[in-house]
């Protein structure tokens, strides 16, 4: 909490925050000259459909089922034991109230039969299928309520939410869970093997939720198919919440068996058996050098062992992708040019810049250039960023407001570029305007 803050220079107040201010600035050459557009819009496409907020509530009253579940079966809901099936039986009367069509397909594993869930919401183009799941079983020494409890709990929310808003989809959507991953992605490899190569063609994207709600939770997004991965960083930027690319084994859940047929896919993680590093601790809180699930595997994989916080975005953010992957048409992310070096903005002081150098390019910079900035800092008022083209040429992003006294800068802006050169050294301009908070840039990146 501060008391008092110093404001730039001294000013008439009513030329501080206006667009006139803005033009008094410039006119008194207090700004630095910039190109002679007017600010750069932040870009912002409202989806069509807005996805609704999961209530955490049900998500936990579906963890507390489950843990019931297993409390009832010998502690486990693993492939083979009696606490599966009761589990796919939740869930399947969960889903047959709410007007899916349930299918329970039936696979043999170690010689017990195992069991995959399969619904389906009614309409949408089935040529164009949009799938989400999770596992369901756990293993044999622990109720697995992180793991997968989490998982399961978030995508049958989320189909619950689908039927509550009646949603119509331009695709098809279908839900999944997955019998004795624990054994090796046994069910959905089966579900994968047995899907007819036409019906396989149709499945435009999986994703796979394992994990979500884990203790010390981290945030980490499968690098997969650039559209899937796409939606869901721009979910968490959304948030604020900085996000990692998944890199504990991409082969380790039962999105495997769908990416190696070929069908786009993605999902999140909140982390497993692995330490939290101190800086993984820095940005998202919770206890570095310890694991992201110190229950991973073990009998006490409770309801105690989820961050409400962590299960409630992921929850979200399952929504959000389902909603915007099946509702409207993503336009995948074109070439990517980013920097993601650190570069320290001193405290009210000189203007710095971090670099990208754009090459392999004809011709001029598109009309719609998209700049995402994400600068962190105490006092985001304090920040005025330009891009700078290669010649030189400035595009003012953002003034400074000396009132705004929110965190960050993490912001998308759409520049017309079309006067510039594509290729050559394209430049962020940051400079702090007045004195006290501090910050740096954290990264940038131009997509053409
Ligand atoms: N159920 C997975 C497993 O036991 C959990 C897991 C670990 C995971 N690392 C992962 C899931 C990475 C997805 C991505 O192996
Ligand atoms: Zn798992
Ligand atoms: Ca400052």
């Amino acid at each position: 909490m501060r008391l008092s803050r110093v404001v730039g220079p001294a000013l008439p107040r009513a030329l501080r925050r206006t667009t006139a201010g803005v033009a008094a600035l410039a006119a008194a050459g207090l700004l630095a000259t910039v190109a002679p557009s007017a600010l750069a819009a932040p870009s912002a496409p409202a989806p069509a459909l807005a996805a609704p907020d999961l209530p955490l509530a049900n998500v936990k009253a579906h963890l507390s089922q489950f843990q019931s579940i297993a409390s009832a079966n010998g502690g486990n809901r693993a492939h083979g034991r009696p606490g599966y099936k009761a589990s796919i039986d939740y869930v399947k009367g969960k889903l047959d109230a709410a007007g899916f069509t349930t299918t329970v397909q039936q696979f043999t594993s170690g010689g017990a039969t195992g069991y995959n869930l399969i619904a389906d919401w009614p309409g949408g183009d089935t040529t164009k299928t949009l799938m989400a799941g999770a596992h369901l079983d756990s293993v044999s020494s622990g109720p697995g309520v992180n793991d997968n409890g989490s998982g399961s709990a978030g995508v049958l929310e989320t189909a619950l939410a689908v039927s509550r808003a009646q949603l119509k989809p331009a695709k098809h959507l279908r839900f999944a869970w997955w019998g004795a991953e624990e054994l090796g992605m046994v069910g959905s490899r089966h579900y994968v093997n047995n899907l007819p190569s036409t019906e396989r063609s149709k499945v435009s994207g999986y994703l796979n939720f394992d994990m979500i709600g884990s203790p010390n939770p981290g945030y980490f997004v499968y690098d997969d198919d650039p559209t899937i991965e796409k939606t869901f960083k721009d979910y968490y930027a959304g948030l604020n919440v900085p996000t990692e690319i998944e890199t504990d084994g991409d082969g380790r859940s039962d999105h495997a068996p769908f990416k190696n047929v070929g069908i786009p896919v993605g999902g999140l993680f909140s982390g497993a058996e692995r330490a939290k590093s101190s800086a993984q601790a820095q940005k998202w809180g919770g206890t570095a050098g310890q694991a992201f699930d110190r229950c991973y595997h073990s009998s006490c994989d409770t309801t105690s062992n989820v961050n409400d916080t962590a299960l409630d975005r992921n929850s979200d953010a399952i929504a959000h992708a389902v909603w915007t992957l099946a509702t409207d048409t993503p336009v995948p992310p074109g070439d990517v040019y980013e920097n993601t070096t650190d570069v320290a903005i001193p405290d009210n002081g000189a203007a710095v810049t971090s670099t990208v150098d754009v090459t392999g390019r004809t011709g001029n910079a598109p009309a719609a250039l998209k700049v995402d900035v994400d600068i962190r800092h105490t006092w985001r008022g304090d920040v005025v960023v330009d891009l700078l083209a290669p010649d030189g040429t400035a595009y003012r992003l953002k003034n400074s407001s000396g009132n705004d006294s929110a965190d960050n800068v993490i912001a998308s802006y759409t520049v017309n570029a079309s006067a510039e050169t594509a290729n050559g050294a394209w430049k962020l301009r940051v400079q702090d305007v007045a004195s006290q908070d501090t910050g740096y840039i954290n990264s940038w990146k131009l997509t053409f």
